[in-house]
């Protein structure tokens, strides 16, 4: 479910970043086909994430706090794509973004669960 996880996630980033590209090329019938399959892997990640969660006996405050960290990563990702497409100024959205994944990953990879 480890391996699950991480695949559904790392494929969630390529097709954040290809339809970012595509908003730029203003491929606006492209770019709406990859964030619907892009929104399909947030579900993805959502149903792995919480399979890993409900496997544990006990789910101690950290895996709480992954849990709610990883589905705010999620939300991030989202107000990227939706000010970018606005034209709006994505900046502190992009910073919450990157500050977010590299806490998500670092204790996603720090919780003893592992592969
Ligand atoms: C973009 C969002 C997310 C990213 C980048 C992410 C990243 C990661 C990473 C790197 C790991 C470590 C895998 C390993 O130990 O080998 C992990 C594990 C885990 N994730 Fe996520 N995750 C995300 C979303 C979620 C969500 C939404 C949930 C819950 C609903 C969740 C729950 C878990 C759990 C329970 C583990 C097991 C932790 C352990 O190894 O002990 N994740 N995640």
């Amino acid at each position: 479910m480890t391996h699950a996880h991480i695949t559904t996630w790392v494929i969630a980033l390529i097709l954040f970043f290809v339809a970012i590209a595509l908003h730029k090329k203003e491929s606006k019938r492209a770019y709406k086909i990859v964030v619907m399959i892009l929104r399909v892997f947030y579900l993805l990640i959502i149903a792995t994430g919480a399979m890993l969660l409900f496997s544990l006996a006990t789910i101690t405050g950290m895996y709480w706090v992954k849990a709610l960290l990883g589905l705010l990563v999620i939300g991030f990702l989202e107000m990227v794509l939706s000010f970018s497409t606005k034209g709006k100024s994505a900046g502190v959205a992009w910073i919450l973004l990157i500050v977010g994944f590299i806490a998500v990953v670092y204790l996603g990879f720090d919780l003893p669960m592992g592969f």
